[in-house]
């Protein structure tokens, strides 16, 4: 019996870490990690913040919230050591207080005081002059994979590189949980962990944020409290907003009005147009969750009603809207259509979406911003710049393909969406190699693979090409391999198992 225990330990100690090593490398560690990170809100006495918020070029307002009532007041000054204070004495839980005449694109460094227990020192900068440059950060769907999961460790990561780049401004495009739980405890305790990193990230710079589709309860009516409470954002409780900095308009929009996912409609509307009508600022930003032209959520995003969406992008460009940022597809992509740029930037945490057109990669947007010069970099974990794009542009035309993706399969009569980063002087369209003509039509009938060819003039004369390739339904593909048989490891570690127990016994019986 001893014996058979001995080997059963060999075995164990053997077998245990090749199953290990079979199942991959486990998230339990990481996990963990992160949790420990959410510490309940009843063991801290600043529940939330310090952070700052509504910055100007002379002024900041600092949030925070203490677990009692307490007085507040806020130190701040050009060093650590040299500060002026500015008290409320109304005893309360939640606590704003606003730095008035503050100098121009200025590093301040500030702690608050409750009752006497005083917060680490942080900093901000102020906003420099209208037309001035500066920097900012964009980036969207930090939220997990899972309802159970923690906050992906990589959107910590990435919070931290954000808060070492000392932007001026940061702007998250939504989907910062996985869901908005029932459960009101469940939802604070979720939420804790949304705030826990946008609260350090809003130590540093004011954070803007837009809703996305996993941020007000996706199934049942809005809820809306949590997401209001985690955020000081303009105009609360409307979920759209707009404000100026350094000269640049910025316009926040809220994809998510129940039954009018991806559509503007009624209020929001009215006040978009309103207000980029009655802006003349040389640049302007949008912020929104869903992407006009999506690569993945396609028919999920403004593209829901194509119509609505031609009719806004339209606008946009009469507008002079610079660039628009959003989230919701998982991946880092540009498109520039009718010199408007599409910025989808989605690939803070949430699981990667590559598709047919673009491999993802976990990132974050880097925009400096000048009137005269606009650049926006993909910032990978490792602090590469993956990818880069400047305005002005002074490439040629660019073609790219939407509404469904190369060699996707698709019936006879689909029509691809074919985008021009201007308004092309002159198209062709071949499919299948054959002549050419000036107006895309839909695919060819019959079976197999289908190419089409788009040819578009720019306005520097100079001609582009693009192929792209599509399947008609009933075509034989290749098949790929199968996939390895989840038995056969556990077949090689049995192996391996009898082979040293073999070897064993016949070792103890030679001594
Ligand atoms: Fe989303």
């Amino acid at each position: 019996m001893r014996k058979l225990l001995g080997y059963a330990v060999i075995i164990s100690l053997i077998v245990m870490p090749l199953f290990a090593w079979v199942a991959g490398p486990t998230t339990l560690a990481s996990e963990v990690a992160v949790a420990s990170k959410v510490i309940p809100a009843e063991d801290q006495f600043f529940i939330r913040g310090p952070t700052v918020n509504f910055v100007t070029n002379h002024s900041a307002m600092i949030f925070w919230r203490t677990n009692e009532t307490t007085d507040a007041t806020v130190r701040y000054g050009l060093n650590e050591s040299v500060m002026e204070s500015e008290t409320n004495s109304t005893l309360d839980t939640d606590h704003r207080i606003t730095l008035e005449s503050l100098e121009i694109d200025t590093k301040y460094w500030y702690q608050v005081v409750s009752n006497g227990t005083e917060s680490e020192i942080y900093h901000f900068l102020t906003a420099p002059a209208d037309g001035a440059p500066f920097k900012m950060i964009v980036y969207g769907d930090t939220r997990p994979g899972t309802r159970d999961e923690p906050i992906p460790e990589i959107t910590h990561q990435l919070a931290e590189l954000v808060a070492a780049e000392e932007p001026h401004l940061i702007l998250m495009p939504g989907d910062f949980l996985y869901e908005v739980p029932t459960d009101h405890e469940l939802a604070l305790e979720k939420w804790a962990e949304v705030t826990n990193i946008t609260d350090m990230l809003g130590h540093y710079a004011p954070v803007y944020t837009v809703l996305g589709n996993h941020d007000e309860g996706q199934e049942g009516p809005r809820i809306l409290e949590y997401y209001l409470d985690a955020f000081e954002l303009p105009a609360e409780p409307r979920t759209y907003y707009s404000f100026d900095y350094a000269g640049v308009h910025f316009v926040s929009l809220d994809t998510e009005e129940t039954d009018y996912w991806g559509r503007f409609v009624g209020e929001q509307y009215d006040w978009l147009i309103d207000d980029l009508t009655n802006d003349d600022s040389p640049l302007k930003f949008v912020m929104l969750h869903r992407p006009f032209y999506p690569v993945f959520h396609i028919d999920n995003g403004v593209d829901t009603v194509k119509s609505e969406r031609d009719a806004l992008q339209q606008f946009f460009e009469e507008q002079n809207v610079t660039a628009v940022f959003n989230a919701h597809d998982h991946v880092f992509i540009r498109i520039t259509v009718n010199g408007v740029v599409h910025i989808t930037t989605g690939g803070a945490g949430a699981p990667l979406y590559s598709t047919w057109w673009k491999e993802a990669y976990h990132h974050y947007t880097r925009v400096h911003v000048s009137p005269n010069h606009v650049s926006f970099e993909a910032i990978k974990v490792n602090s590469e710049v993956e990818e880069r794009y400047d305005l002005p542009y002074t490439g040629h035309i660019e073609i790219t393909l939407r509404a469904f993706p190369n060699a996707s399969v698709k019936q006879p009569g689909s029509m691809p969406e074919i985008l021009y980063s201007e308004p092309p002087l002159q198209t062709y369209y071949s499919w299948d190699s054959a002549s050419n003509s000036t107006t895309l039509t839909g695919l060819p009938e019959g079976p197999g693979y289908h190419t089409l060819d788009v040819y578009a003039q720019g306005s520097d004369g100079v001609w582009a090409h693009e192929q792209y390739m599509f399947r008609a339904p009933g075509t034989t593909t290749i098949s790929p391999p199968p996939p390895l048989d989840p038995t056969l490891p556990l077949l090689i570690i049995g192996a391996v198992g009898i082979v040293v127990v073999v070897v064993v016994i016949a070792l103890k019986r030679k001594s």
